[in-house]
């Protein structure tokens, strides 16, 4: 009885107090499921740094929890990525997942976010139909309509009449394809022919080829972040550089993590997108130089603003729930969140929880010795048009 009391009494002043110290349960966890082996490293390595460079600068007490980051390797596989999910909510009992480099990756996680109830941040990938299949998802990333319904336009007001699309055989790249091709036709524009390129073993120069006889006065292309350095040595190789046909895309042919090896035959592609290097607001230039310190030899690129952000959002979010872990609260808290990102202005949409941002238009231009992608027209407040269309 006495020993009973006396505990009751000590934990009452303690609470009262307010002093609590933070305890194993107190922690709250974050799964960072990322490729980091495989095809698509380089878009790991993106995320987990600047994850990482987020919770270094924002400390790792949120709300008086302790925030805990465990990053793990799905090696690009599906099947590895839901697994992961699993065994981290079970096992580890994190309060978020996030990551998901390629789409079907996060469409394989899905169902095991609904189940459990768990908030899943989806920081690079980008098909439209992501969002709509659990209620638990938010996205940071882009969707790859954003890009390709503003490159449209600026290639039908650029004198560009006939195109030819290229694009990587996967659900992005089919949004990537009919965003461009709708909004291109609407736009008086004409697509002489779409190719659609394997994602395994990428091999475009055959396709090149054809392209280089069709004679288009563009090439629109959408490869995953990356592949556009295998893509742009193949358009120097086949000639196409000399050809006249002009290279225009999603932003994530030129890629700004490869684009400095791609060699002055770049300068000059114009692509649209959500996030250059080279963007050039103080907040990027702080995120810009923050990244290459905690990074050698490595510059950020639009993956890395994603990973950045999905962290921001739930920081926020544990902000306003007061550190409670509830998904259905945390969902609640992160609707209709708007903060500026070293991209620009973004935002959650509150009906569709995805991302609201600026796309803007670029041309690589060398700066300092370095290939940039250099802005130089914006969109605000651009939404998925996928969904829009849906309406
Ligand atoms: C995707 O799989 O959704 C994806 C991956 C990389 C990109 C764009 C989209 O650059």
């Amino acid at each position: 009885m006495l020993r009973r009391s006396f505990l009751a009494a000590f934990a009452a002043a303690a609470l009262a107090a307010g002093s609590v110290p933070a305890t194993a349960q107190e922690t709250v966890k974050i799964g960072l499921i990322i490729p980091l082996t495989g095809p698509f490293t380089t878009t790991g390595k993106q995320l987990e740094a600047a994850a990482k460079l987020y919770m270094q600068q924002n400390g790792t007490t949120v709300a008086g929890k302790k925030v805990e980051l465990i990053v793990r390797d799905d090696a690009g596989r599906a099947e590895n990525t839901a697994r992961i999910a699993s065994e981290l909510i079970q096992n580890d009992k994190v309060s978020f997942i996030a990551g998901f480099g390629l789409t079907p990756l996060a469409m394989a996680t899905a169902q095991i976010a609904t189940n459990a109830k768990v908030p899943m941040v989806v920081m690079m990938a980008g098909t439209s139909i992501i969002t709509e299949r659990s209620p638990y998802i938010v996205r940071t990333s882009f969707t790859l309509g954003q890009s390709a319904v503003i490159i449209a336009d600026w290639a039908a007001q650029s004198k560009i009449k006939k195109v030819v699309t290229m694009v990587t055989d996967y659900a992005p790249g089919h949004d990537a394809e009919k965003s461009f091709v709708d909004q291109f036709k609407a736009k008086g524009g004409e697509v002489v022919e779409s190719i659609r390129v394997p994602i395994q073993n990428p091999d475009f120069a055959p396709f090149l080829q054809r392209v280089l006889d069709q004679k288009p006065d563009a090439l629109y292309v959408f490869t995953p972040s990356g592949v556009g350095a295998i893509l742009m040595k193949q358009f120097v190789e086949r000639g196409l550089d000399k050809s006249g046909i002009r290279l225009i895309g999603t932003g994530d042919i030129t890629d700004d993590d490869v684009l400095p090896g791609f060699g002055d035959a770049a300068i000059g592609v114009v692509t649209a997108h959500n996030y250059s290097t080279d963007h050039p607001s103080a907040k990027n230039k702080d995120y810009v130089a923050a990244f290459r310190k905690a990074n050698p030899g490595m510059r950020p690129n639009f993956a890395s603003v994603g990973g950045y952000d999905g962290i921001h959002l739930i920081y926020e979010a544990l902000k306003k729930t007061g550190g409670k872990t509830d998904g259905d609260a945390l969902l609640a808290a992160m609707k209709g969140m708007k903060w500026e990102s070293p991209r620009g202005p973004i935002s959650i949409d509150p009906e569709t929880r995805d991302i609201v941002q600026t796309i803007y238009i670029r041309k690589v231009e060398k700066k300092n010795g370095e290939l940039y992608n250099v802005e130089f027209a914006s969109f605000p407040d651009v939404k998925d048009p996928v969904k829009a269309a849906k309406k």
